[in-house]
């Protein structure tokens, strides 16, 4: 053989080791590390340690969980890690314990803090809210508040892809203080009559994107928090619900404000409102501007398009007050269907702050085969194409 036969050979085994070694990413089955698909064993240990060895790796890691049901109480999957490629791949359901109060005071059920390119496909995360719902209903404060069921804070490059959320016990998916998360084909289901179990809810991020996602809930669909930037929401289904809501802000006069957000191609069936923009009746350093709704579908819903600046529940610290956030650049492109009141259109806007460039493109929303009404306070802007009912902007 000759020298350069030799040496192609030799590069040829060593870059078949070099792909080999890549293709080794290691997976951890939490069935070998003591968890049990049997809905009845605690498995919390188990999906610990396998994110324990996940985070200390330096090679690409996948943490499966196999089809079954896996009882857990609280994981918390802490960074920093070492690794910045962890799978966590759900073929089965994670179910809360039926007591409620196992993880009813602790915030979250599952958190991701300071993580970093972790991403998570498939799954079901089964929280058992309504004994929750039931306790608060009848008994009130004596209840815990109840846990968030998966919490992103301080993470990055995060991906959510095919994960199914029912019955949270508050709110389903909290991403908070977090850079570049990705949410696809999430589904969210809680009975349209339980208490605070958003869907989604986004604050302090930067770089969130929400994508063909199914949302059934007894409160907002989608809330965005103050701190909240380049948001892109696109085909998502709302309803029933509180439907899509920027705010409250406001109720703090030092507050980040909300900026660059997007929401295209939505659908609202039965929910209370489509697109809200809501701000207590106070001072505040807050602002909303650049946001553009396009594409929205409504079908019997109570509030189609509604900014509301006089939110002061139950008359505390707010009467008589007037918000301070400041609402520029809003536009409603492509805004079609039918509101379930005869105020289809609302703009409430601060009388210290007046909304700015509004523009409305193309709306047509009835009322029961007749015409609606558009109310306006306080609101300036300009519109093009079709506007029913009749624009009341300045
Ligand atoms: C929209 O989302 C649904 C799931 O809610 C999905 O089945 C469908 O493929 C998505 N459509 C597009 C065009 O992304
Ligand atoms: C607005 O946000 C989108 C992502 O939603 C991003 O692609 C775009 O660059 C942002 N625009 C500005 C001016 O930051």
């Amino acid at each position: 053989m000759g020298n350069l036969t030799a040496f192609i050979l030799f590069l040829y085994f060593f870059s078949l080791h070099q792909s080999l070694a890549a293709a080794a990413a290691t997976t951890y089955n939490v069935l070998d590390l003591g968890a049990k698909p049997d809905g009845a064993t605690d498995s919390t240990a188990a999906l610990s340690r396998a994110w324990s060895a996940a985070c200390a790796s330096n090679k690409p890691t996948t943490i499966y969980v196999p089809r079954g049901r896996f009882l857990l109480r609280n994981v918390h999957f802490r960074g920093p890690c070492r690794n910045k490629a962890i799978t966590v791949r759900i073929d089965g359901t994670l179910v809360a314990p039926a007591n409620f109060n196992a993880i009813g005071k602790s915030g979250n059920w599952l958190l991701f803090e300071g993580a970093d390119g972790v991403s998570v496909r498939g799954g079901t995360l089964d929280a058992q809210g309504p004994a929750l719902w039931e306790c608060k209903k009848s008994r009130g404060k004596d209840c815990p508040s109840g846990a968030t069921t998966l919490g992103m804070t301080k993470s990055k490059n995060m991906e959510i892809i095919g994960l199914t959320s029912l019955n949270s016990q508050m709110f389903h998916i909290v991403i908070n203080g977090c850079e570049n998360v990705k949410l696809q084909g999430v589904r969210v289901s809680a009975s349209g009559n339980s208490p605070n179990t958003d869907g989604i809810h986004v604050q302090l991020s930067t770089g969130v994107t929400i994508l063909s996602t199914k949302i059934s809930t007894g409160d907002d669909c989608v809330s965005i928090g103050p701190g909240t930037k380049n948001l892109w929401i696109e085909n998502v289904t709302c309803g029933p619900g509180h439907g899509i809501s920027i705010g409250s802000l406001g109720k703090d006069y030092e507050e980040a404000g909300v900026e660059n957000v997007t929401v295209r191609s939505v659908n609202f069936k039965n929910t209370q409102n489509g697109l809200r923009i809501k701000t207590w009746g106070r001072p505040s350093k807050g602002f909303v501007r650049g946001v553009v709704f396009q594409h929205a579908l409504m079908t019997n819903v109570q509030n189609p398009i509604v900014i509301d600046q006089n939110y002061c529940p139950n008359n505390n610290n707010c009467p008589g007050q007037v918000s301070g956030v400041k609402i520029s650049d809003v536009s409603y492109e492509d805004i079609q269907g039918t509101s379930a009141t005869e105020v289809a259109v609302k703009f409430d806007c601060s009388k210290a702050n007046p909304c700015e460039r509004i523009r409305l493109e193309n709306v047509k929303l009835s009322y029961k085969n007749r015409r609606a009404e558009a109310s306006c306070s306080n609101a300036a802007g300009s519109v093009s194409g079709l506007i029913e009912p009749t624009s009341c902007l300045y």
